[in-house]
């Protein structure tokens, strides 16, 4: 079968297993925000996709779906400006609260989505676009056209490889299959589709997250599955109870947990 003749963009929309609107995305993220601003799931993953973005001096820099300011707020010592991108008015409130207990005035917070007009929110260009572990989209084709847009110099992406940070042992544990979606190879096929060639490199790393009880860790493997049947609940729990120790006062995972994302970057010379 000649490869052109896959539409990639369908096959990975196919792949979705779940497409929120804006308004439930918001919601989501908003639920996630105090949990997600306050831990991170660890190792180097940020200082290795920052080697990818190569900051400069006087680079401006847009992060699309920039959460807390996983990356905006390494890059804003390193950069000219951020201007840090996001759907979730919870996540840019943390990040605000980030720059002003830190004396950061060079990163300029954006509250919108994907799908909406950034020209008319007056977004210009940047020397640099970045969309890390943020493409949650209805349509990658359109993501990545709106990326090189946007970009002058160049667009760095990163998308999970398998699972990613989804945990398979939980999912088998309450009896549900691990439905990780489109990984990265639908997406590096669709960016060759697209005459993009794209430099690739992977990032492995064991998650290190920690949580303050039990409680924040069942709340935190809740907001991965979603509603919850009472027996599903239940060994949800037993779980926990198996997977996690408390270790001088936070609780962690006894087996380490590998993540492994892919890092995708390109200069936007193809034009959507
Ligand atoms: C997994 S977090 C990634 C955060 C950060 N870039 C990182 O690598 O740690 C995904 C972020 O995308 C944001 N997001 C989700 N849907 C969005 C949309 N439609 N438009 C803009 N941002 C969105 C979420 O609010 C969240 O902050």
């Amino acid at each position: 079968m000649d490869i052109q003749a896959i539409d990639w963009n369908e096959v990975w929309k196919n792949r979705q297993t779940r497409v929120y609107d804006d308004e439930q995305n918001q919601a989501y993220w908003d639920g996630r925000a105090r949990s997600f601003a306050l831990t991170t799931d660890g190792g180097d993953y940020v200082a290795r996709f920052l080697e990818v973005v190569k900051p400069e001096p006087e680079y401006r820099v847009l992060d699309v779906g920039c959460a807390a300011g996983t990356l905006a707020v390494q890059l804003a010592s390193r950069v000219h400006q951020v201007t840090a991108l996001d759907i979730s008015p919870m996540m840019l409130d943390r990040l605000q609260a980030t720059c002003k207990q830190r004396g950061i005035q060079n990163i300029q917070p954006v509250q919108a989505s994907w799908t909406d007009d950034w020209d008319r929110l007056a977004i210009e260009p940047h020397d640099v676009v970045i969309a890390s572990r943020s493409l949650i989209v209805p349509d990658l084709r359109q993501a990545i056209e709106k990326l090189n847009r946007y970009a002058i110099r160049r667009v760095c992406i990163s998308t999970p490889v398998g699972v990613g940070p989804l945990d398979p042992v939980m999912f088998q544990a309450i009896g549900r299959p691990c439905n990780f979606g489109a990984d990265y190879i639908y997406v590096y096929n669709l960016l060759y589709q697209l005459g993009i060639n794209a430099n690739l490199h992977f990032i492995a790393y064991q998650e290190n997250r920690t949580y303050q009880d039990k409680d924040a860790v069942v709340t935190a493997m809740r907001h991965r599955i979603g509603e919850l049947l009472p027996q599903e609940e239940r060994a949800l729990q037993e779980y926990v109870d198996r997977t996690f120790v408390c270790r001088e006062g936070t609780w962690q995972r006894v087996e380490p947990h590998i993540i492994r994302w892919a890092v995708m970057w390109w200069s936007p010379q193809y034009k959507g």
